[in-house]
């Protein structure tokens, strides 16, 4: 399989290493020149700095696209409507309108679409799926994320909802394996352009909640999870990928090893494209995230719930 990647800075750099680790890479373009540069240097593939002379120039079957979210629609939009599969990174576009209508081309062209998610590839979470869905800890009622950091100084065009706790909103329905019916969030800004702090609560049937609370004023890294269920409740990392059961009879922390989330969704995609069939993350839920992101925005200007029907 030939893959090329658009935009190949601050987290792009990951795709473009793994990809070229896996055979795959065979062509990088970025806006900076430099950065193409010194990327399809380092992997040995040819760089560019416009999407068109790549496609022109390049025969590929699937493109990543790691560039700032407000670009994603136009360029996988292009890219899809040239019948590449396209691995389009989190958030999947910035408006749902415009996701959906990725949706829409995917399927008119036959192409595989995905959106970079990458949690459902974290072992940990894998772990608590697993937990979940064999009910070995009970019934999930509830689920709590705590996601922090210091504010990344590149992130112009949104706040943390969107390039943050989109990452918790795609677990929490990932876990449940269900939508929420409800949004509520509040949020606010010390330091960003945008919102640098929220906390979101989405309800789900049964009252079943999940409370995202994320920040860019912490100064260290914070990736940790709680997901209670009605025999233990599981405690994780998303960062050390370790899990923790408490339950009535002492705990339990189960072994798994530690492996690269990315590797493994680069890997999955591929095979998606290659076999044709379904990526892990559904192109649709990707656009439920954003739906969800927006809510929670509205939620927050509004200071009321918002009742959704995904
Ligand atoms: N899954 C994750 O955990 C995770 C982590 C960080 C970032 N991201 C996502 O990855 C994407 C990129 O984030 P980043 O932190 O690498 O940003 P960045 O600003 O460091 O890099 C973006 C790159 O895209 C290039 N670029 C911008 N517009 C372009 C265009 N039209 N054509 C070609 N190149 C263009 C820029 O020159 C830059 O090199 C965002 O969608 C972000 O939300 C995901």
């Amino acid at each position: 399989m030939k893959v090329a990647q658009i935009g190949v800075g601050g987290w792009g750099k990951n795709h473009a290493r793994v990809l070229s680790q896996l055979g795959a890479l065979v062509a990088v373009c970025d806006a900076d020149e430099l950065r193409a540069k010194e990327t399809g240097q380092k992997y040995g593939v040819k760089h560019y700095t416009s999407l068109d002379t790549m496609l022109e120039s390049e025969q590929i079957d699937a493109v990543f696209v790691c560039t700032p979210t407000v670009t994603h629609f136009d360029i996988a939009s292009k890219l899809i409507q040239k019948k590449k599969s396209v691995f389009v990174e989190k958030p999947m576009t910035y408006k749902s309108e415009e996701g959906l209508k990725l949706v829409e081309l995917a399927k008119k062209n036959g192409v595989i679409l995905t959106c970079g998610y990458i949690e459902r590839f974290n072992p940990a979470v894998e772990s608590v799926k697993e937990f979940v869905k064999s009910k070995k800890y009970g019934e999930l009622i509830m689920l709590e994320f705590h996601r922090e950091n210091r504010m990344p100084l590149h992130i112009k065009d949104v706040g943390i909802i969107y390039d943050t706790a989109v990452h918790d909103i795609d677990t929490a329905m990932w876990l449940f394996d269900d939508m929420p019916q409800v949004v509520f969030a509040r949020s606010g800004k010390i330091r960003h352009e945008h919102e640098d702090f929220a906390t979101i609560m989405l309800g789900f049937k049964d009252n079943k909640v999940a409370i995202i609370s994320s920040n860019w004023i912490t100064p260290s890294r914070v990736r940790h999870f709680n997901a209670v269920c009605t025999d233990g409740i599981i405690s994780g990392d998303f960062i050390t990928q370790e899990v923790k059961i408490e339950k009535d009879l002492g705990s339990e922390t189960p072994r798994k090893e530690k492996q690269e989330p990315l590797t493994l969704e680069i890997r999955s995609f591929l095979e998606a494209v290659e076999s044709k069939s379904q990526p892990r993350v559904r192109a649709e839920q990707a656009v439920n995230v954003t739906k969800i992101a927006e809510a929670a925005l509205l939620s927050s200007q509004k200071g009321v719930p918002v009742y959704i029907e995904l």
